[in-house]
């Protein structure tokens, strides 16, 4: 293939942090109006090339060269790669809360008249196009904040596109949606194939790698392991050079559940959202035993995380009635810290908004959640919280050059560890997870896992929320779907099927 039919070559990049070469002459291309994933482990260097090619690190700042439509370029900052068509979405979504859905595709560079005065009524009917391109139905005067993850992702790709984008990049856009969204997602950039567009898209959903991709690329430690072209692609392969090693059962076993004393329930326990006017949680009836792992599925906005917050406390929008029963005693929890002193935990979705602490360290954050244990008459021991924290790196396979590492500097999947870390250094009784492979690669999925069944045969009890399937179904002893905040089913591990759960989770 001639070098013009390549959109893009990234000729021996290399990028060094403090301590971490996280880039070691990586070499990519891609073909025009192609879809090529970029996959590997957690800290592998995914993020850091793209942050490359974007100009988020500037020309300078690493070696190697960039050549875009075969021209070298040198991107002094991300306004440079949007001139040329290159559009990053990042890991974290970057949408302004407060403002409306028009203006945060508009924010930047809006559409002016003669005058150099805003033209909104223009802006908001070029919004719409875009809206409608990638098959958006909201209100173009909602706030963004009222929309869901599946809804904001689009509205970042409705963006891309007003800004004429040639080579869309996308890292992890599935990982916070569902499978109904996820495969929005995917089909929508199927459509933009179409339409000349190409696309980088980094995801650790291996089969959906599987299902779309034209080519991809393989780093590991800061190297490309291999490309492979479409033919070549499965997951099984993807996963051999990935972890270089052969992962044949994701799920490591567990054996089956013989039952146990109910530690915690809710009875008829509702919340009321004050903001949204209504009941997010409705008539919850749900039992944990001593040693289970229970799954509480559902698509996404159906209360999920809703329930997980009204039960650890986190209520100052919610009206709670019913009641919860910890240990045979009715119990109220008016603020988290209640919660954590009747021995339950809960590891948030949003690592960002209620998790960790980015601006300090790797032992800080996962000594946080129980100071008691590290210290003495008021007294950090932090010979302690180093010893925990170097037990975790090593026990969660942590990517990072030393403990002392700031949260911030560690890849997306490693924070995710950090703050899963966090509380099982607690050791509650009962622990709720929110999603918490979200991000991770397959190899940290299969520790986590094994993590969570040594917890469980020492008598924790779990309650897992996940939106992959698989998850639940490989990991749980027991069900509970929900769909609108209300139950709607509840199946022992045996005779769940992804399809019954599915159905459940649609109807009400
Ligand atoms: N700003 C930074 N300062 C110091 N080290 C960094 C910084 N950004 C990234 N790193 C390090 O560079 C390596 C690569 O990180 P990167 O974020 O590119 O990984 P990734 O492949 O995207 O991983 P993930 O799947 O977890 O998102 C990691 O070891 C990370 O800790
Ligand atoms: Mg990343």
């Amino acid at each position: 293939m001639s070098e013009n039919e390549k959109i893009l070559v990234m000729r021996s990049i290399t990028k060094t942090f403090p301590g971490v070469r996280a880039l070691d002459e990586v070499d990519i291309h891609v073909d025009r109006g192609e879809i090529h994933f970029i996959v590997g482990e957690n800290g592998a260097g995914k993020s850091t090339l793209m942050k490359v090619l974007s100009g988020i690190y500037s020309s300078g700042s690493y070696s190697g060269d960039i050549v875009f439509n075969g021209e070298i370029k040198h991107f002094s900052g991300i306004k440079d790669s949007v001139k040329e068509g290159i559009v990053i979405i990042n890991q974290e979504l970057a949408l302004f809360p407060d403002l409306t859905v028009y203006e945060n595709i508009y924010v930047g560079h809006e559409v002016a008249n003669k005058q150099g005065v805003i033209d909104w009524i223009e802006t908001k009917k070029l919004a719409k196009k875009y809206l409608d391109i990638v098959g958006l139905d909201v209100n173009l005067d909602s706030l963004v904040r009222s929309l869901g993850v599946g809804k904001q992702q689009l509205i970042e790709i409705a963006k891309a596109l007003s800004q004429d984008v040639k080579l869309l990049i996308l890292d992890e856009p599935t990982a916070a949606l569902n499978e109904n969204d996820s495969e929005n997602l995917l089909n929508l950039l199927v459509e933009l194939k179409k339409k000349g567009i190409t696309s980088i898209m980094i995801s650790h959903k291996l089969r959906e790698v599987e299902a779309v991709a034209d080519s991809l690329t393989i780093l590991r430690d800061g190297k490309v392991i291999t490309r492979m072209d479409s033919d070549e692609i499965n997951e099984h392969e993807i996963i051999r050079h990935m972890v270089g090693r052969q992962i044949d059962d994701i799920f490591p076993e567990r054996p089956k559940f013989k039952g146990g004393k109910v530690v915690f329930e809710t009875i008829h326990f509702n919340a009321y959202d004050r903001n949204l006017n209504r009941y997010i949680v409705n008539d919850a009836n749900i039992k944990l035993k001593e040693g289970e792992v229970v799954g509480l599925s559902g698509l996404m906005g159906a209360g999920r995380t809703e329930f997980a917050h009204s039960v650890f406390g986190n209520i100052d929008e919610y009206k709670i009635s019913g009641g919860i029963i910890v240990n045979e005693k009715h119990v109220e929890f008016s603020h988290p810290q209640a919660a954590i002193k009747h021995g339950i935990a809960y590891v948030s979705e949003d690592r960002k908004k209620d998790g960790l602490i980015l601006g300090e360290n790797i032992g800080q954050n996962i000594c946080l959640s129980s100071l008691k244990k590290i210290s003495k008459n008021g007294i950090l021991n932090f010979f302690k919280q180093s010893f925990f924290a170097k037990k975790y790196v090593k026990d969660l396979d942590i990517k990072t050059p030393s403990i002392y590492q700031q949260l911030k500097n560690l890849s997306g999947g490693n924070q995710q560890k950090v703050q899963v870390a966090k509380w099982l250094f607690a050791e509650p009784k009962i622990l709720i997870l929110d999603e918490p492979t979200r991000g991770i690669d397959v190899g940290a999925k299969y520790e986590i896992y094994t993590i969570i069944n040594d917890l469980v045969s020492k008598g924790m009890s779990i309650l897992i929320i996940s939106s992959e399937l698989p998850e639940i179904l490989g990991m749980c002893d027991r069900i509970y779907v929900i769909a609108e905040g209300l139950q709607t089913a509840e199946f022992d591990k045996e005779e769940a099927t992804a399809e019954k759960i599915m159905h459940k989770a649609t109807v009400v």
